[in-house]
């Protein structure tokens, strides 16, 4: 890190991003499971700044309400109807402290790679020269859209110029200007006063300061990065796309660095703030969303789907769905099996094949294996539900919860009819529709006697294959006899 706090980092985010051709505003969309301006705080908050600062304007309340729950200490600036850049910044200075001093960084919402190292990178560069002014500047093959980078026969970058000002020379410069800055603050302030708005677009260009800093002898330092990603806007849905899947490349890439076994990069899809332990393996056709923390040596995948959900060392869940859910070490899910909010398995628990469960706690080394809905229950140690069971939670009206005790038995196609209790240590019979409770010890069995009754075939089914192979059974039988 820089040795020097910047004073403050100022993120503009006010523009109203109509190539989006969307409803929500652009800096609320999302890639790695993060909205862009989400990306650009989490980057802006790296470098410690003493404030940090967000100007808004179009879709200003959706954009501030999000901004405020991801970082509550970010000062919203509302940008009145002066249109630029240089406008932005200005009205984010007269919201804060008019006195500051040091150095002022301003970056953009919608620059989604940009991460702290470059901003501290940045701040370092800006600390050791003397001059009023560092920009971040890209070589690109096609500078079609940007700013300029002017400089003098000697190199010294004398100032940017928009696209639509720039003369045919300066339209074939190939060096463009990021966006991204650290100003001196007193300067900054000061040189913003002088900026006017007669240009091709009739804004009040941040820019313009540039231009402003070389006429007065202060220096502008031009700090060229490398990493193309880092500095690249989101403008559209395809440039959304291709940020994502960039985004996505380095997050796998990290995640493979520190222990994952990733069988197919390019199938996997991890978010942001996604951990996962060394050793786990992940195989192809898996997304793994949010805030999901995995553990060592577990399998994952392949083709499954996991949003919020905590796995402990040693799991594994297999072409299954599971949301805010919990899966404890060495338990195993799947395949096919979705695991709704609030589930809780156990460790070594079990939740095979077909499983659906909801609000759940399945108990260590519990057993669901086959084909159940498990909803609003809590299943104690060691229990095992036969295949097909289903937890018969709501009635029309109400949810009601069922508890199972430890090492009790469920058998097959039981409906067990909520709210109710079945002890620790019952066997429920199989087929049985469980209506009332069944307390410790004993053998719940709630279907009719069965009756069997001698000659029906023959007499009701006379002549039919079925009615053949009963008579050639019988013959066997009677021969054995
Ligand atoms: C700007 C730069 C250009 C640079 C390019 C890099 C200026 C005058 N031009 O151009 O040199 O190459 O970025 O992407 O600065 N914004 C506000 N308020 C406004 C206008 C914009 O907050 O009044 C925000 C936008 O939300 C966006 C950023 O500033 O996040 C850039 O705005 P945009 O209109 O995209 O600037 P460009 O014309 O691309
Ligand atoms: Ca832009």
């Amino acid at each position: 890190m820089s040795d020097r706090r910047p004073t403050a980092v100022i993120v503009l985010a006010a523009g109203e991003g109509t190539r989006m051709k969307s409803t929500t505003p652009k800096v609320l969309h999302t890639i790695g499971g993060r909205s862009l301006v989400g990306h650009a705080l989490r980057a802006a908050r790296g470098v410690d700044p003493l404030h940090l600062a967000v100007v808004v304007r179009h879709e200003r309340d959706r954009v501030a309400a999000h901004i405020a729950e991801h970082d509550e200490d970010a000062v919203i600036v509302d940008q009145d109807d002066i249109k630029g850049t240089g406008r932005a910044v200005e009205c984010a200075l007269e919201t804060l402290p008019d006195d500051l001093t040091g150095t002022i960084v301003v970056t953009y919402g919608d620059v989604p790679l940009l991460t702290s190292e470059t901003l501290d990178e940045l701040v370092t560069v800006h600390d050791r020269a003397t001059d009023a002014v560092t920009v971040v500047t890209a070589t690109l093959d096609d500078p079609t859209g940007y700013g300029r980078v002017v400089r003098r026969a000697d190199g010294v970058v004398t100032a940017i110029v928009e696209q639509k000002d720039c003369t045919d020379e300066q339209l074939a410069i190939r060096e463009v200007n990021s966006g991204i800055y650290a100003f001196d603050a007193a300067f900054l302030r000061e040189a913003l006063t002088e900026v006017g708005t007669d240009n091709a677009q009739g804004e009040k260009y941040l820019t313009d300061v540039v231009g402003i800093c070389t006429r007065r002898g202060l220096g502008v330092h031009a700090h060229l990065v490398a990493d193309l990603w880092q500095t690249e806007g989101v403008n559209d849905k395809v440039q959304l796309a291709r940020l994502g899947a960039e985004l996505n490349r380095r997050t796998v890439e990290q995640a493979m660095r520190e222990g994952a076994i990733v069988i197919d990069p390019a199938t996997t899809w991890i978010d942001a703030d996604v951990t996962i332990g060394p050793d786990t393996v992940i195989h192809p056709g898996t997304q793994i969303h949010g805030a999901t923390t995995i553990g060592a040596e577990c399998v994952i995948g392949p083709d499954t789907t996991l949003k919020d959900v905590e796995v402990g060392d040693g799991a594994s869940v297999v072409r299954s769905q599971a949301e805010l859910a919990f899966v404890g070490p060495g338990a195993t899910v799947g395949p096919f099996s979705y695991l709704r909010p609030g589930t809780n398995l156990g460790a070594k628990g079990k939740i095979g094949a077909f499983v659906e469960t909801k609000n759940a706690a399945i108990g260590e080394g519990a057993k669901v294996p086959h084909l159940t809905y498990c909803g609003d229950a809590t299943i104690g140690e060691g229990a095992n539900i036969g295949a097909g069971t289903i937890f018969a939670n709501y009635d029309g009206v109400t949810k009601g919860h069922t508890n199972v005790g430890a090492w009790s038995f469920v058998g097959s196609n039981s409906v067990i009819v909520a709210p109710r209790t079945i002890g620790a240590g019952t066997y429920v019979a199989a087929g049985s529709a469980v209506v009332a409770d069944v307390e410790p010890g004993q053998l719940a069995v709630t279907r009719a006697q069965q009756r069997n009754i001698d000659g029906w075939v023959a007499r009701r089914r006379a002549g039919t294959k079925t009615d053949e192979a009963a008579r050639a059974a019988t013959d066997t039988k009677d021969e054995q006899r």
